[in-house]
């Protein structure tokens, strides 16, 4: 099975997971750079507008064609109870390419279900993993098990 790993993060919870996915699994990695500047108050308010609306943004090209992989895992931050604008317009502009999906999401500590719905909905697929890392998790460093589990579900894909 082979295994492409795509995220984007805005102040790294995010990489920090995919980082430890990607070791696990030894997988190829894909990060999204999104053009859009989202430092301080006015990046964060851009964010939460965006994704509330469920707007799109301009991303740089893949450096990873998704379609030569059997799974795509995809990381996002949670925004508004839903993903980042950075993997909707991911999504969106990759969606055919994509076969199996599973999905890996940090955030607060609300909004994992509707985040994981509207994943599954934006491409159209049931995931075939889920793992969801809140903050308190990340900041106690308590998420490797987490990531072990979710890397087993992945490694027994057919
Ligand atoms: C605009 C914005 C909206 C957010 N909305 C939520 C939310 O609805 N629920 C939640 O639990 N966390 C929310 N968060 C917190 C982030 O999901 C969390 O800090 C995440 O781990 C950040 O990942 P990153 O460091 O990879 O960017 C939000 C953060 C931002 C910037």
């Amino acid at each position: 099975m082979r295994a492409l790993l795509v995220y984007y993060s805005r102040t790294g919870h995010t990489r920090k997971i995919a980082e430890e996915i990607t070791k696990e699994l030894q997988c190829d990695m894909d990060e999204i750079i999104d053009t859009v500047n989202r430092s301080g108050a006015g990046g964060f308010m851009t964010c939460g507008r965006q994704a509330t609306k469920k707007e799109l943004t301009k991303i740089l090209p893949p450096k990873k064609d998704p379609s030569q992989y059997d799974v795509v895992i995809i990381g996002t931050p949670v925004w508004a109870l839903t993903m980042s604008s950075p993997v909707r317009t991911y999504i969106v502009e990759n969606k055919d390419k994509l076969k199996k999906v599973a999905f890996f999401i940090t955030f607060g500590g609300f909004g994992a279900e509707s985040t994981f719905h509207d994943l599954e909905d934006l491409c159209g697929k049931a995931a075939s993993g889920t793992l969801a890392i809140n903050t308190p998790s990340l900041k106690e460093g308590n998420y490797l098990d987490g990531v072990k589990q979710f890397s087993e579900i992945i490694k027994g894909l057919q």
